[in-house]
């Protein structure tokens, strides 16, 4: 075991700049291209060694700025994060009883894949804190096991995710695009949304990559990209939180560059020109009263490391 009392993690919430779904497959799950881009926004993680409980099992905290997202946060067993070390420790001889502690600063059941993030956080921490040695290639395989979403935030930068969204591979990108996100109260269930998917769009095509938002990536192009932002599950989220319509035309009218939901939503991304441009749009964001909040990013940025 390291000698280490505690680990600390930090890891970065996604935004989905493609979200291509394909028809529902015979598993439960529906095969994907989904372009990921890691933001600005992180959660820290800290595990500590709870000699008192058995190897692999958890107690968990949650703190952050925003207590009603805190307030969602599970603090059982369901907690992905708590799952990400209890499925670690079943690989690794030194594995001990953890607290894991959340600082979240990622939107909660937002749409940007804070509990991925947190899950993908905790194998990180949780093999250092261990020390399990644990090769790269097999975290990522146990980071699929644990969600779709999971392993990508140990990757970050930007990525296109085949089969159901866990099959990566890394995309070209040129400088830094500067977002903002509108944060919505109450989240959206992802499962829920893609329900609302089968029955809008029972018909619904094989996916593919966009060769021109690949291209806008690769030339670092924030208007091209812009306009290049689609989510097949933005109907979905609209037709339950009819409300985020709003969100999208304020930031549209305000002059941002791209607006989609991101992933099954609430939360909703603009893309800026700038960092300033940035700070204008989540100003006027911030007047609609359909957004809570708004916070300003940039990306891509690296996936999970420890501190
Ligand atoms: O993989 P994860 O547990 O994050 O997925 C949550 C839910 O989202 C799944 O149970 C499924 O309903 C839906 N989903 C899907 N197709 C995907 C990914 C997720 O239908 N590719």
């Amino acid at each position: 075991m390291n000698a280490t009392a505690s680990v600390t993690v930090r890891v970065p919430a996604k935004v989905n700049l493609q979200l291509a779904v394909g028809p529902a497959r015979g598993d439960g799950y529906h095969g994907l291209v989904n372009v990921f881009h890691a933001v600005s926004l992180f959660d820290e993680v800290t595990v500590s060694v709870r000699g008192d409980l058995p190897p692999g099992q958890a107690v968990l905290s949650a703190d952050g700025e925003r207590a009603d997202h805190v307030a969602r946060v599970p603090l059982d067993g369901s907690n992905l994060a708590a799952r990400a070390a209890a499925l670690l420790a079943r690989h690794v001889p030194g594995a001990t009883g953890v607290h894991i502690h959340l600082a979240k600063a990622i939107p909660v059941a937002g749409g940007m894949a804070g509990g991925s993030a947190d899950a993908a956080a905790a194998l990180v921490a949780c093999d250092t804190l261990w020390g399990g040695g644990t090769p790269r290639e097999r975290l990522l395989e146990l980071a699929a096991d644990l969600g779709s979403d999971v392993p990508f935030p140990l990757l970050g930068h930007t990525a296109v995710g085949t089969g159901r969204g866990e099959r990566l591979a890394p995309l070209p990108v040129r400088g830094t695009f500067h977002w903002v996100f509108a944060l919505a109260e109450g989240g959206l269930s992802t499962a829920a949304v893609f329900a609302e998917y089968d029955r809008l769009r029972p018909d619904a095509p094989e996916p593919r990559l966009d060769p021109e938002l690949a291209a806008a990536l690769a030339a670092g192009d924030p208007r091209r990209l812009g306009a290049a932002l689609a989510n097949d599950l933005q109907p979905a989220a609209l037709s339950l939180r009819p409300a985020l319509g709003e969100v999208l035309d304020v930031g549209r009218a305000a002059g941002a560059l791209g607006a989609v939901v991101s992933g099954s939503g609430p939360t909703c991304a603009f893309l800026a020109e700038s960092a300033e441009h940035a700070r204008a749009l989540a100003e006027a964001l911030r007047d609609c009263k359909e957004c809570a909040d708004a916070v300003t990013a940039h990306g891509p940025v690296p996936g999970a490391v420890v501190r």
